[in-house]
């Protein structure tokens, strides 16, 4: 029988048939330290379908009769942190080394990014608010940026742009919060021209449909920590099919592709990147390639 893998908790009874579901979707293992969190991740679950506990979910999840429920239980177990500009000294290094190398050689003055794992959408609209502050330098250029999860309600948060006072105070300047969104209620929306520079979309990084072509800039960040290291190496063979010699793949700060597959290795330049190890000789400032 194989072993659980490092971190997986050993789940009995209706915790085992909801972190099953959660991995059968999702490929993310339940750790015992979000274990505990799973009957409070749930309550509003039980509450909008009237269910008692979670054997009562569980039980009526077997019995397969609301589709919606599959869903709702996947999105609740899900972990959607995230913030604008988390880690801040990689948006620093995007602004001032990646984009201007990507400036250089990209011939047909088209940058595009694909934010994989977006969950709420901060990462992507952190992105899109440096682009637009330095419209100047991005005169002429099409930019396209790609925001994918597999979080039905993180991705319809993303698109509707809304962010209650507690997230845009993490990591959001003022200047930036007043000049990119407007107050909503108690909450506030990012402005229409910032909302139309993204496209958000509904994705498993185990079935994707989203992505296409190849990426300049991806970013996988805080994703991959919670995959078997298998199921790491499919998605870093993803993430290598939509990159070119010259792309860059940033990861979260307790990530790497170390250990999980050939695809990528160490960038040469941009401290804490990843780069496609095939093509490393020519993205050392070697012309720019697309070829989808
Ligand atoms: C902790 S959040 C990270 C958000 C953002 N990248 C950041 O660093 O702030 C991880 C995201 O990965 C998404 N995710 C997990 N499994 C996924 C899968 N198989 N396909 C696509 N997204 C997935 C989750 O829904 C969640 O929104």
């Amino acid at each position: 029988m194989p072993l659980p893998p490092a971190g997986a908790a050993i789940f009995q009874g209706a915790a085992r048939i909801l972190s099953g579901l959660l991995e059968a979707r999702t490929g993310q293992i339940l750790s015992e330290g979000r274990a505990w969190r799973m009957e409070t991740a749930l309550r509003p679950v039980l509450r909008a379908h009237g269910l008692q506990d979670i054997d009562d979910l569980a039980a009526m999840l077997l019995r397969k009769r609301d589709p919606r429920l599959d869903e709702d239980v996947v999105n609740a177990l899900l972990n959607n942190e995230s913030s604008f500009f988390r880690d801040l000294q990689i948006f620093d290094m995007i602004h001032r080394q990646i984009l201007p190398r990507v400036q250089e050689h990209r011939q047909d003055r088209t940058l595009r990014i694909w934010s994989a794992g977006c969950s709420t959408g901060q990462e992507a609209y952190s992105l899109a608010i440096r682009l637009r502050n330095d419209t100047a330098r991005w005169q002429g250029w099409r930019i396209e940026i790609l925001a994918t999860d597999i979080s039905t309600a993180a991705i319809e948060q993303a698109r509707a742009g809304i962010f209650s006072q507690m997230d845009v105070q993490r990591g959001l300047a003022v200047g930036d919060l007043i000049k990119w969104f407007e107050p909503h209620g108690e909450d506030w929306r990012a402005s229409p021209d910032l909302r139309r520079m993204i496209d958000f979309r509904h994705d498993n990084l185990f079935d994707p449909r989203a992505p296409s072509g190849e990426y300049d800039l991806l970013l996988c960040r805080n994703v991959l920590l919670y995959f078997t290291p298998e199921r790491r190496g499919d998605v870093l063979r993803l993430l290598a099919r939509h990159s070119h010699a010259g792309s860059v793949l940033l990861l979260g700060a307790g990530e790497t592709v170390i250990g999980q597959g050939d695809d990528f290795q160490s960038h040469p330049e941009f401290r804490g990147g990843y780069a496609r190890k095939a093509l490393t000789p020519d993205c050392a400032g070697g012309p720019m390639r697309r070829t989808a």
